[in-house]
């Protein structure tokens, strides 16, 4: 039967088109893309105007991507969507460490640096120790799990984002662990920042009355072979922006330990990771 286009039929006549060879799964996430968009046309009945706006803050976000900037996945993240598909693919046992948003900051091939090591190179910040240990479910460490750690400077600016003020590598690194599964490692108490928020979606926040700051956090990515991959942060947890994060990256059991070692600028952070086996 031929599908002419009508307003109560659109859905039905869109993805009729789609030919039989088309694999099962592209059938199930197209059908169920263009069901939901239509949805969402007819429910708040847009405007010809709305959608030229729409269509206008797209090609935007898509104009200001670049090698070093990835604006759709900055979209994403602040409409929640990086962290919803994250705990889709993420389910974990209670007790195992959780996941949370990788944000745009990560390099691969970070300097392997020696277990105390400083990752600071600036010199700038409050000094913080990070202590802990990579073990699996059943609480035995995990020997030659790889933690590679990533976080702003004191200013609140990842060395990418200013690679002709920070040395390069500052306040990153990475630390394999031995037998007793144990890492640590000299960094700073990070600081709250704002995402990026020169472009279209710093101005769509700014819109909806939301601001662009993420909570203090320090970023980790811990590997083994065998076990499923932990990408995560440990978060500050005096930090005005912990219950407000742009991007819902917060989860309880992220908020790590804090304490004063000595005088007001030294810190202690302890935090143990938890990894499940791979299926
Ligand atoms: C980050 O934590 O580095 C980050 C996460 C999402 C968007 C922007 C930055
Ligand atoms: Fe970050």
């Amino acid at each position: 039967m031929t599908h002419y286009f009508t307003e109560e039929g659109s859905v039905e006549a869109v993805n009729a088109r789609m030919r039989g060879e088309v694999t099962p799964r592209l059938r199930e996430v197209m059908e169920s893309l263009v069901k939901h968009l239509h949805a969402f046309a007819k429910e708040v009945e847009l405007t010809q105007t709305e959608w030229e706006f729409g269509i206008d803050f797209l090609t935007k976000t898509g104009q200001i991507c670049s090698a070093e900037r990835q604006e759709f996945i900055l979209l994403s993240d602040v409409l929640g969507l990086s962290m919803l598909v994250d705990a889709i693919n993420n389910r974990r046992p209670a007790g195992a460490t959780e996941n949370t948003v990788f944000g745009p900051f990560h390099v691969e091939d970070a300097p392997i640096r020696a277990m105390g090591d400083t990752i600071c190179l600036d010199g700038k910040g409050e000094t913080c120790l990070f202590t802990g240990r990579v073990i699996d479910i059943h609480g035995e460490p995990i020997e030659g799990a790889c933690v590679d750690v990533w976080s702003d400077n004191a200013e609140g600016f990842y060395d990418v984002q200013q690679p002709d003020v920070q040395p390069k590598w500052n306040n990153r690194g990475r630390f394999y662990t031995g037998a007793d599964g144990a890492y640590a490692f000299r960094g700073i108490k990070p600081v709250s920042y704002p995402i990026p928020d020169d472009g279209p979606v710093g101005q769509m926040l700014d819109r909806l009355g939301r601001h662009p700051y993420r909570p203090a956090h320090m970023h980790f990515l811990v590997t083994s072979p065998g076990f499923q991959t932990i990408v995560t942060h440990t978060f500050v947890g005096d930090d005005p922006y912990l219950s407000d994060d742009a991007v819902f990256g917060v989860k309880q059991t992220l908020v790590a330990p804090f304490e004063h070692v000595r005088g007001d600028t030294e810190w202690h952070s302890p935090f143990d990771f938890v990894m499940v086996a791979k299926a």
